[in-house]
């Protein structure tokens, strides 16, 4: 039987990409958004993550026609994954963007982990960090940035993904599910190649991501590892590509841009400061789209 998964906010700019990913692995995925995706082979269901009730309906709710067919009532749920959220500050009003992905996340884990769900999988970001969104321009306090960072951001979308963290902590601890919270580094479509020239040509305007990037394509084979990889309760995991989004050595990006951050273990080359070690030697990721396979160094 293929995998039934729940996932919210497919309709945005990671999940257009992360849900074909899944389909393609022969996943089942009912994606719940305020608009549908457009995509073969996805049902889609009209839903606020705002809305607890909501959330309850749309986890015990056929995901389409068919399912009805056996006379076997509504199948379970494998795993849920929870993408959707205002993106960042200055969209919605500060208070707006906390409330929306504060409750949202806690709605949506709460009505998973009281079903039964067993593997919840949680957007949560680079901006956690307290660099990306901070007012005026803030070292972190070491080099590589690494799960165990204890994240201070100072704005309220950073804040709304803290928080989410320490939500899906507590409601792990309760039931003993799987809850994987993804940091999510700044997401690059495939399109967004184009962009990357602009960063070479001036990589300060790199410095607030800490130079991240993750391929959407590759997020969704991290989501995906995410899916397979069971029995590691509470996880936090950096979501990034292996090299930084800048056509410099490691060495030469700190001495310039993070001039007397301490760098914490020895590095490779162009190893990326935001690490992606844990994805890769707990989970297994190996990144399909460096971008040097799409832009000229
Ligand atoms: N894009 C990035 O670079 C980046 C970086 C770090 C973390 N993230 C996180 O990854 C996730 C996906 O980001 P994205 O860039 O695809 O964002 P996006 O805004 O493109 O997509 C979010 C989706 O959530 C939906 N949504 C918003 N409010 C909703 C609600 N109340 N109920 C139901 N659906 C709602 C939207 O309709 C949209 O389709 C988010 O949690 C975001 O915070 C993104």
């Amino acid at each position: 039987m293929a995998k039934r998964i729940l996932f919210t906010g497919g309709s945005g700019k990671a999940g257009r990409h992360v849900v074909p990913y899944l389909l393609g692995k022969g996943y089942r995925v009912l994606n719940v958004d305020l608009v549908p995706l457009d995509h073969p082979g996805v049902d889609n269901l009209v839903a606020d993550i705002t809305d607890s009730g909501e959330m309850f309906n749309a986890m015990t709710m056929y995901a389409g026609f068919d399912e009805m067919e056996p006379g076997t009532g509504v199948p379970k749920l494998d795993a849920v994954v929870h993408f959707a959220a205002i993106p960042r500050i200055l969209i919605r009003p500060d208070n707006e963007t906390f409330r929306v992905n504060a409750m949202g996340t806690y709605n949506v884990i709460e009505a998973a982990v009281k079903l039964g769900v067993r593997k919840i999988v949680v957007a949560s970001s680079e901006t956690t960090y307290g660099v990306c969104f901070s007012d005026g321009e803030t070292d972190p306090r070491a080099l590589p940035l690494e799960e165990e960072y204890d994240v201070d951001p100072m704005d309220s979308y950073g804040l709304s993904k803290v928080v989410n963290e320490v939500t899906a902590r507590s409601f792990q601890r309760r039931s003993g599910a799987d809850i994987y919270a993804l940091r999510i580094g700044n997401v690059i479509e495939p399109h967004e190649y184009e962009l990357f020239p602009g960063f070479f040509a001036d990589p300060k305007v790199r410095r607030r991501n800490t130079f991240c990037y993750i391929d959407a394509r590759d997020l969704g084979q991290i989501v995906h590892l995410c899916l397979e990889k069971d029995g590691l309760g509470f996880q936090v995991f950096n979501a990034g590509n292996d090299t930084n989004s800048v056509n410099l050595p490691t060495k030469e990006i700190v001495e310039r841009f993070y001039p007397g951050v301490p760098v914490t273990r020895e590095l490779g080359e162009f190893e990326a400061l935001y690490s992606n070690r844990k994805i890769r030697e707990v989970l297994g990721f190996r990144e399909e789209h460096d971008w040097r396979k799409y832009v000229k160094g």
